[in-house]
């Protein structure tokens, strides 16, 4: 049966998709079912077709098992990148990861923060909220974060990231071979930026940055040398909990606070003149 289109009918639709937003239903979901495991592969990326219209569907995520040129392809982009600025340019540029072709908006969401920072926090990967802003933790979870980094001090001293650009459909976790696909870019942020620290932000971010498999409840709290791809460059990181996982388990709180509290205290220590 089709709907016929009335503006009563449009009312209706509206206040159907608020609700449905509203009870946080954020994805809508393909008829025939999708092999994430084996999407996350990924094969070498198809160029978009950047001469169809805006109606045109989207170009299907690129599948297969080798990502190899893709993971080539960004770290030959993040080594032309001069500055920061210019690596937010590559990253939009950049059609390797087909997370790109499959988020909401299809926006790159790079970072926010002082490019100067001491200290850079890595998250997972975007949300609706930042997919339509265009900027990391900008949600309800990024506001939580906002307000424990303020408290402890840390506010101006942080600059903010992901381990992938693009918003996995349905706020799913990105795979292993996404963030592969997407580490060169955080690796030259890292190398610009040449922190003191890393704050890993969540287990989807330890872990594809350690390269351990562990859960974050162990992680969490204990400190680690994070290395670069060639083993030239090592910067101390400290894994937290995610704030979207306070926001449902309060009680935990307590433990995230406490690494930020290590995290201060480290800082200082190492700003400090001695
Ligand atoms: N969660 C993340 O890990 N990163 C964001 O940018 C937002 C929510």
């Amino acid at each position: 049966m089709s709907a016929v289109q009335t503006p009563a009918n449009d009312r209706l639709a509206e206040s159907l998709l608020a609700f449905w937003a509203e009870a946080g239903v954020n994805a809508m979901l393909l008829d025939t079912p999708v092999d994430r495991i084996e999407a996350g592969r990924i094969a070498p990326p198809r160029a978009p077709d950047r001469t169809s219209s805006a109606a045109a569907p989207r170009p299907a995520a690129p599948v297969g098992p080798d990502i190899s040129e893709q993971v080539a392809a960004a770290r030959k982009a993040a080594s032309e990148a001069g500055d920061l600025e210019a690596l937010a340019a590559a990253i939009a540029a950049f059609d390797g990861c087909p997370l790109k072709f499959e988020g909401a908006a299809q926006q790159a969401v790079f970072s926010r923060g002082n490019p100067k920072a001491p200290l850079i926090v890595i998250g997972e990967g975007p949300g609706a909220e930042e997919d339509a802003r265009g900027l990391p933790f900008v949600g309800r979870a990024g506001q939580l974060l906002d307000r424990m980094l303020a408290a402890a001090g840390l506010m101006d001293r942080v600059f903010i990231t992901n381990t992938v650009f693009w918003r996995p459909p349905g706020n799913r976790t990105p795979t292993l071979a996404e963030q592969a696909v997407c580490a060169p870019f955080v690796e030259r942020a890292i190398e610009l930026i040449s922190p003191k620290y890393l704050l890993l932000v969540g287990g989807a971010s330890a872990k594809s940055m350690l390269k351990v498999d562990e859960g974050i409840l162990s992680l969490r709290g204990r400190w680690f040398d994070w290395r670069s791809s060639d083993g030239r460059l090592a910067v101390p990181a400290l894994p937290t909990l995610h704030p979207a996982f306070l926001l449902r388990q309060p009680a935990a709180k307590k433990r995230a606070w406490g690494d930020l509290l290590t995290m201060t205290e480290r800082l200082d220590r190492t700003e400090s003149p001695a």
